[in-house]
């Protein structure tokens, strides 16, 4: 049982949403904006589900990485297969909720799933209205409505907002709703301070802040969990990297079991194999795709995903001791990795296993820039580095590893997502 207080729990759903912001796709602080809004309508409303609210904010569109956010604000004028799509990020984003994440989460399932649900019953994904739509969902739906309406009508006045909300009363929300949101806005000037998007991270730390001091009793698995999320998210984001975060916290939690590493660091180990990518959220996939050699430019853009990883890391206390082991994944031994050309006695060891676990899983799982090499190319590559680029012991423990075909043990597949 691992006991962790509730500022720590909601720092990891800030970073998942800032993740899923990051992406090119979607639109930065998308998901912070709407819970910082929601928050501060449930308190008007002295809701007993502010801190609910937050979360599910924070989490609305969880089920979505990968689609692009504006087809999700547009769901009107696209084809039938992409609006499929788009009515099952609601179904995915509340089942990840309830079946993924650990902890107390779970009870937003619900108030997400009803996300896009209209006053009228016009909505998806059941076609509720009026009050079967529970308010959580209502207040969720008319922040998520208020940030596309800030972003996509460009110039439009603070009234100009207010009247759009004010002209779909009835059909879209309720009159209670539309109140609530230009009441919550023009209190000490809600509008005018999360109007500005570089604000809206300041706002929901400053809620974070706020929380009240809450113990909560969670099981061991519970950061095994939100790093499996994250891994997920990573990896959908480039289709010849799927899998890839798993296998490496796969090789990497197995070479530290054979380098007979006590089991806290193992664990360390393994976290930081599922988030060493982490920081690749804000790399566009046009580089990521890229086949041919990458302009200056564009490695810049590369070769800073592990200060991200590092950054993102650092945000939530629960992962403070795995930042280096995780974004050291592209540094070596010699002084020759980026980002920061560490010499080898400012490497530890931990994050030497997964540096070597991360360069032979993309070495034989074969990309668009760097071919499929075999797992014995693969081990006569790394045995040639020993002690130049890459740490002897490491090199040793992933031989023993690679040899026993796990591969398939990390590739072993999930129970499916009931809406994917
Ligand atoms: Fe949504
Ligand atoms: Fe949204
Ligand atoms: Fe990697």
């Amino acid at each position: 049982m691992i006991i962790t207080d509730v500022k720590s729990y909601t720092e990891c759903f800030i970073q998942l949403a800032n993740v899923l912001d990051l992406d090119e796709n979607r639109m930065t602080y998308h998901s912070m904006r709407v819970a910082a809004l929601a928050y501060k309508m449930a308190m008007n409303l002295n809701s007993p589900n502010l801190l609910e609210i937050f979360w599910a904010g924070l989490l609305h569109d969880i089920g979505a990485f990968g689609y692009n956010d504006f087809t999700i604000s547009t769901a009107d004028s696209i084809s039938i297969i992409e609006k499929e799509k788009i009515y099952k990020h609601t179904l995915k984003s509340s089942f990840i909720i309830s079946h993924e994440l650990p902890g107390e989460v779970y009870k937003v399932a619900d108030f997400v799933k009803s996300h896009h649900e209209k006053y009228d019953g016009g909505g998806f994904p059941e076609g509720l209205s009026g009050n079967e739509i529970p308010i959580c969902s209502q207040i969720i739906k008319i922040a998520d409505d208020f940030d596309a309406a800030l972003r996509i009508i460009p110039e439009v006045s603070k009234d100009g907002i207010y009247n759009m909300f004010r002209e779909n009363i009835d059909c879209e929300y309720s009159s209670e709703m539309v109140s609530l949101l230009i009441e919550t806005m023009e209190k000490e000037d809600y509008f005018g301070q999360i109007e500005f998007g570089a604000q809206v991270p300041i706002i929901t730390n400053a809620i974070l802040n706020s929380l009240p001091e809450y113990k909560m009793f969670l099981g061991t698995d519970l950061l095994e969990k939100i790093t499996t999320v994250f891994a997920d998210i990573i990896d959908a984001k480039h289709e010849e990297t799927l899998g890839h975060s798993s296998r490496v916290a796969a090789y990497s939690q197995h070479m530290a079991e054979v380098l007979r590493i006590n089991a806290k660091d193992v664990m360390k180990v393994k976290l930081a194999g599922f988030m060493h990518d982490i920081g690749k959220s804000a790399v566009p996939r046009t580089i990521l795709n890229k086949t041919d050699n990458l302009s200056p430019y564009e490695l810049y853009i590369v070769k800073g995903h592990p200060v991200l990883t590092m950054d993102i890391l650092r945000r939530m206390s629960v992962f403070n001791d795995i930042v280096e082991i995780a974004g050291y994944h592209h540094e070596r031994l010699n002084g020759s990795g980026y980002p920061s050309g560490l010499p080898a006695e400012n490497i530890p060891f931990l994050a030497r296993i997964v540096m070597v676990a991360d360069v032979y899983d993309a070495m034989t799982s074969g990309r668009r820039y760097q071919k499929f090499i075999s797992r014995e190319d693969s081990i006569d590559y790394l045995k040639s580095q020993k002690n130049i680029l890459f740490d002897a012991d490491a090199v040793e423990a992933l031989i023993e590893v690679s040899s026993r075909e796990l591969k398939n043990l990390a590739a072993a597949k999930k129970p499916e997502r009931a809406s994917d």
